[in-house]
Formats: structure tokens, C-alpha cells, sequence
């Protein structure tokens, strides 16, 4: 009941999209210019742990990710583990081939750690895993496409935890030592780079509420160590960049945030969630001010003064570093799937202290919305136009690649609820870029279905199957695979499917 009231509070706002969707499509309103630009990027996305398998092969050391699949079975859904996953550092070719029929321009995959250094550290040098990602640059570039490299996707080191992991600031140096590795090694032929992925979740889940590794209870608190870790790690890495290498490498370096849009009638509260999202890594990185948004640092500074401390649970952002994380990235990496309304709490949120407390704001999903098979993923493309539109409003037009979209389901080789998905969400990209969003390239997750983290094998984003109990692993496409080729072939929209 309070649900649907809400829903009709809000309703001003709801777009058309929402109005005139039926169960599965989410059509979104075509605006101007029916074409992306001629230069604009397509490409697919995998991560290491999620498709590589081989954990344990060619010297590669235990990420903590080996650690909690195999120690602490129970956190995923169908106790499976990444030990093999789809096997891709056998199988690189199976998905080369795939990445060939979608002629996609980028390939977005990211390089394990512990096979560079097996215990995180440049002491544990590994050519063989060195070797491994120099033959997949090379296949992809002998094939026209661009290897856009994810330095750290989750998967840290098993030894670096030993000393904390991203809660302790030396993680900066090591990961300083591991980025100037990959540059040294790739940078000849890696134009394009990110450095972390999913700050804000991983530091959450694996530091605030222990659902993730490292399952450290630390909310509002160690969670907070963790971002501002990462982000000092990152900006630190661009800095190295732009010092040693740009000069003659010519690339570029940004990082992908992931975030929801958030959507209320009251733009105050829309732009407070959105700082609490988006805001924590894009304000320091973006903004012309810098440092943390105003409203997080004053709020929490503020709670945490009444719960007895006497500074800050977040870590004061002011001095150097403040100018050393500003404008440190290239672009902005936007991994989108979803979005919520948001009102203002009725009673508190989560634990004391927690981020969630901090937030403040009660989120709501609209019963209308197409749900995927995760049970976060509402299909609201109108989302995707509203961040690129914040973006460009609140960062200066920075620009802009959308590092990751996705939808999930069972694995359907008819998969037409993605289809719709794809050409929703495409659509408000293309409709942010014909209202002066600077978009450069649209990134879909994942190529192939893979290990979805604590959803196991049981929930799958690709555009092509793969079937997990034959030894060779075949990679089927699905008909979301063809409409996809369609789309970057035509670099517009087809209306049929
Ligand atoms: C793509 O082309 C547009 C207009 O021709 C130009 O402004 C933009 O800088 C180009 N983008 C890239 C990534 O080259
Ligand atoms: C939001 O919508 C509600 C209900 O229509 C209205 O009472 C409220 O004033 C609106 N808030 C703003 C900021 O427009
Ligand atoms: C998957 O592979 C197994 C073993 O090779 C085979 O029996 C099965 O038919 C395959 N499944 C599909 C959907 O192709």
C-alpha cells in the first residue's frame, strides 16, 4: 500500500518509457540523430576470475577470490568456484572467434594479478602470466580489435590481504609497482586503460558488510579506508602514466565506477544520492572543487561527532592528495544496469555506522519495471540518459565510455528480454549523445556467460552461452549476439528483432 502511494507520489516524473512499456519491452523515445558518430566504440566486456579458470596454473598465486570460493563454499548460491569457469586462458581462441562475429572495436577483459605476481608483489614475478596477456593482445590487435585493459576486477592477491588488503595504504604502492608492470610490458600496445573496477561495491561488500571478499565487518568505516584507498591507488597509477609513459605510449587511463541513477521529483534529494553513489570517486576525480562532495563530508563528519568520535569516519580528503586525485583520469567508466527512486528515510537505515545510515534515503522500485534474473536489475533505460546527463552537467562533460550494461537471465537462447534491454539502453545512449553527452563507447557485460560472483553459474549475462559441462567449453550465440552485430555493423538501432 505504501508502496503504490509512493509510487503515485512520485509519478511526475515517471517518463514515457515507463508509461508505454508493456512487460518486456522498455522503448525508449527516439531523439534526433538516429546514428552514433562514426568514431563511436563498441565492445564486450569478461573479467579474469569470472572466465579464465586455470587458477592454479603457469605460477599463478590465490587470489582472495580462490580463497572465499574454496573456504567458504556456502557465500555462493550453487558452490561453484572459478577454478575453471569457461576456461578461457585455454580457450582464448574460442572467444576470439566470438569477439570476431560481433565485430566489436574494443575487447574490455582484465589481467589477474597473481599472475603477474603471484603473491602481489614485484619479488614474485611470473613471465609465464606475463606471457599469457601478451598473446591475447596480440590475437586481438592481429584481428582489428583494441584491448581495453582492467588492471584489478575483485580478484587482489591472496597475500596482499595478509597485510589488509585495500584497508591498509601501502596497497597504494603495490598497486603503483603492478600498474607500471603492465605498462612496461602492454603499454607499447594498450591504448586504453582502467585501472580499478567497481570501487564503491567492492569496498562495500568486501569491507562494510562481508558479503564479498575479504568479509571484513567494517561499516562505515573500513569501507570508507577502502575507497579512499582506491582512490589515491588510482589516481596515483595516472600520475605514474602521464609521468613516465604518455610520452611514448599515447594512451589513456580512467577508472569504471559503477552506479544507479537515482530518481525523485525533488532534485536535492536526486543529487544527494547521487553524490553517495556516483559522487564518492567521480567528485574527487571530476568535479572542478574536488575532494569528497560537500554534503558527504559535512553529514558524516556530523554523525560521526554524535556517535562520540572525535573525527570523521571519512578520511579527510583536503591536503595533497586533493590535487593529485583531481582531474587524474582520462574518462569516466560508466558501469550502468539499474536505478531506483529514492525519498527521504522514514527511519533509520542499516547498521551504526554504516554507509547505508549515512545515505539516509529509502530506495523504491517501480512494479512496472521488467526485473532480470538478479534480483537488483530493473530495466529502467531512462536511468542510463539521466546519469550521462548528470555527468555532463556536474563534470564538466568529461567523457564518457559506458564500461559496462548488462541484463541477466537463465541462459534462453532466445533471449529476447536482453534484446530489449540492449536496444533500450542503447537508445537513451544515443539520446544522451544527441543532447551534447560526451559518450565515446558503449561496452556491453558480458561476452560470455561466466561465473557471476555469489550467483555462481546460475545467472548469465552473455551474448553467447557456453556450456559448462562439456570439456571444450563450446560458446553458442544467442540471438542478442546477432542483434548486437546488427547494431555495431549499422551503428544505429534496428527496430525489428
Ligand atoms: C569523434 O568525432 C567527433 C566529431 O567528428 C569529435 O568531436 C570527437 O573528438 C571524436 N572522438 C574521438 C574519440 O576521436
Ligand atoms: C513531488 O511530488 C509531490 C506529489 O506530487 C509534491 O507534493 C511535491 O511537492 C513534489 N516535490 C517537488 C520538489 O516538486
Ligand atoms: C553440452 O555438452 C555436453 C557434453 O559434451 C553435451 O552432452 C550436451 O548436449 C551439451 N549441451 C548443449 C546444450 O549443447
Amino acid at each position: 500500500m505504501l508502496l503504490v502511494f509512493l509510487i503515485l507520489l512520485v509519478g511526475s516524473v515517471i517518463s514515457q518509457c515507463i508509461a508505454t512499456k508493456d512487460q518486456t519491452t522498455c522503448s525508449h523515445p527516439a531523439k534526433g540523430n538516429p546514428k552514433f558518430p562514426s568514431n563511436f566504440t563498441f565492445g564486450v566486456a569478461t573479467a579474469a576470475y569470472q572466465i579464465e579458470g586455470a587458477w592454479n596454473i603457469d605460477g599463478k598465486g590465490p587470489s582472495i577470490w580462490d580463497d572465499f570460493t574454496h573456504n567458504y563454499p556456502h557465500m555462493i548460491d550453487d558452490r561453484t568456484t572459478g577454478d575453471i569457469a569457461a576456461d578461457s586462458y585455454h580457450r582464448f581462441n574460442q572467444d576470439l572467434k566470438a569477439l570476431k562475429e560481433l565485430k566489436v572495436t574494443h575487447y574490455r577483459f582484465s589481467i589477474s594479478w597473481s599472475r603477474i605476481y603471484p603473491t602481489g608483489d614485484i619479488s614474485s614475478r611470473n613471465q609465464k602470466g606475463i606471457d599469457y596477456y601478451n598473446g591475447v593482445i596480440d590475437k586481438l590487435l592481429a584481428n582489428g580489435i583494441q584491448p581495453m585493459v582492467t588492471m584489478f576486477h575483485f580478484d587482489l592477491p591472496f597475500e596482499l590481504q595478509k597485510i589488509g588488503g585495500l584497508a591498509n595504504p601501502l596497497i597504494i604502492n603495490y598497486f603503483v609497482t603492478y600498474a607500471t608492470e603492465l605498462f612496461e610490458n602492454y603499454g607499447d600496445r594498450v591504448k586504453s586503460w582502467v585501472t580499478l573496477n567497481e570501487p564503491l561495491l567492492y569496498c562495500k561488500s568486501g569491507y562494510g558488510e562481508a558479503n564479498y571478499p575479504p568479509q571484513i565487518e567494517g561499516a562505515g568505516i573500513i569501507d570508507y579506508l577502502c575507497m579512499d584507498h582506491s582512490l589515491k591507488a588510482h589516481a596515483a597509477v595516472y600520475r605514474v602514466y602521464k609521468s613516465r609513459f604518455y610520452n611514448r605510449q599515447h594512451g589513456k587511463v580512467g577508472i569504471a565506477l559503477d552506479s544507479q541513477f537515482s530518481l525523485s521529483n525533488d532534485s536535492a534529494v536526486v543529487n544527494r544520492a547521487m553524490q553517495y553513489n556516483l559522487g564518492f570517486f567521480a567528485h574527487p576525480l571530476f568535479s572542478k572543487s574536488g575532494g569528497y562532495p560537500k554534503i558527504l563530508v559535512e553529514e558524516i563528519a556530523e554523525n560521526s561527532l554524535k556517535e562520540g568520535r572525535i573525527e570523521s569516519r571519512l578520511p579527510d580528503l583536503s591536503g595533497k592528495w586533493k590535487h593529485i586525485i583531481k582531474g587524474a583520469a582520462d574518462f569516466v567508466g560508466i558501469n550502468y544496469y539499474t536505478s531506483r527512486y529514492v525519498v527521504r528515510a522514514k527511519t533509520p537505515n542499516g547498521k551504526n555506522p554504516s554507509l547505508e545510515r549515512d545515505y539516509d534515503l529509502d530506495e523504491i522500485s517501480d512494479p512496472k519495471w521488467t526485473r532480470g534474473l538478479s534480483r537488483w536489475l530493473y530495466c529502467v533505460p531512462e536511468g542510463m540518459e539521466s546519469i550521462l546527463k548528470f555527468i555532463r552537467d556536474e563534470y564538466d562533460n568529461v567523457e564518457v565510455i559506458i564500461t559496462e550494461n548488462g541484463y541477466s537471465d537463465k541462459g534462453d537462447l532466445n533471449d529476447l528480454d536482453r534484446i530489449h534491454y540492449l536496444k533500450s539502453h542503447l537508445q537513451a545512449v544515443l539520446n544522451a549523445i544527441n543532447d551534447g553527452c560526451n559518450v565515446r563507447g558503449y561496452i556491453y557485460w558480458s561476452l560470455i556467460d561466466n561465473f557471476e560472483w555469489q550467483r555462481g553459474y546460475s545467472v548469465k549475462f552473455g551474448l553467447y552461452s557456453v556450456n559448462m559441462s562439456s570439456p571444450a567449453k563450446e560458446r553458442t550465440p544467442k540471438k542478442s549476439a546477432e542483434y548486437y552485430r546488427r547494431i555495431i555493423e549499422t551503428h544505429s538501432i534496428p527496430d525489428d528483432i
